[in-house]
């Protein structure tokens, strides 16, 4: 018996989500070279991003309920029949920590809509981050749980898993001189406040929030007004993560899941954390 056995269609694309992962943290370990490639959004692919793609493609779209997959890989969805889920995935989240040796992740959402859809279709979301242990953090129906992925079968380390109180580290993406002075005088508040903790892969950043608490930005930049985080593959899925948490998430301008879906790969500002920190970033990016 698996936490996933319930026989529900979104138990067993979890399932498959979680299965799949172990290969592609197996992979990690052949796959640490760079591709020829670029993806859509015009950045290098390293070999692993791709596998890890083709393997969460064949993977989820076996499943008769799924009726696309769409990737930050590729440039469109691919439609696999008439399923009612989409998921939309970034196979492997901080792929250029491959070359240091830091963490990285998958991210999935699953929307009721083809992608480019709204936050608010998506009907569960969530995580593998592959640190130290493999973990997944799914969010549905309003609720948060952890599982370890480490086993044959994964299990449940938390339920209810909410944001603590007390905040204490904070991430922001991007460089500096191209923040807009707004956030750079909210960023130089925060830094007074709490302790600076920035990985690079965006869902070990925002991992740890969940455990300590805080804020992580990849925000608007001078430069790029969107920020570089992609809406559909990263900001939307993490976004209903941290909202059924307890925290909050922000463009800038209101819950990130409120944003317009207007194409597959579309960037958005992304700020999420413990809701006061993203009430005052609000306020002080009026
Ligand atoms: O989207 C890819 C990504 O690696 C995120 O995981 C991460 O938050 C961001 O890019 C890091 O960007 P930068 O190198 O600009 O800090």
């Amino acid at each position: 018996m698996t936490p996933f056995d319930s026989g529900s269609t979104i138990d067993e694309i979890l399932a498959t989500i979680a299965d799949t992962s172990s290969d592609v943290r197996e992979g990690l370990v052949e796959d640490r070279t760079v591709s020829a490639e670029t993806n859509p959004s015009g950045e290098t692919q390293m070999a692993a991003d791709i596998r890890a793609d083709e393997l969460f493609e064949d993977a989820v779209l076996a499943n008769d309920d799924v009726g696309t997959y769409a990737s930050e890989e590729r440039a469109d969805p691919i439609d696999g029949g008439d399923g009612a889920y989409h998921v939309a995935m970034d196979p492997l989240d901080g792929s250029s920590n491959l070359r240091s040796n830091n963490a990285m992740g998958t991210i999935f959402g699953v929307y009721t809509e083809r992608p480019p859809a709204s936050g608010r279709d998506l009907v569960a979301s969530g995580f593998v981050l592959y640190g130290p242990i493999t973990t997944m953090i799914v969010a549905r129906d309003d609720e948060v749980t952890d599982y370890l992925l480490e086993k044959e079968n994964p299990q449940v380390l938390a339920e209810d898993v909410t944001l603590p109180d007390d905040p204490t580290v904070f991430g922001f993406g991007g460089d500096v001189p191209n923040w807009p002075e707004d956030f750079l005088d909210f960023a130089r508040e925060i830094e007074q406040e709490l302790k600076l903790r920035y990985g690079g892969a965006m869902i070990a950043d925002i991992n740890q929030l969940l455990t300590y608490g805080g804020i992580f930005a990849y925000p608007g930049l001078k430069e790029k007004p969107e920020g570089k985080l992609r809406l559909q593959f990263e900001g939307n899925p993490i976004a209903h993560v941290f909202e059924a948490a307890g925290g909050a998430s922000s463009t800038g301008d209101g819950s990130i899941l409120d944003t317009e879906a207007e194409s597959l790969h579309q960037r958005a500002p992304m700020h999420v954390g413990n809701a006061e920190l993203i009430e005052r970033l609000e306020a002080a990016l009026d």
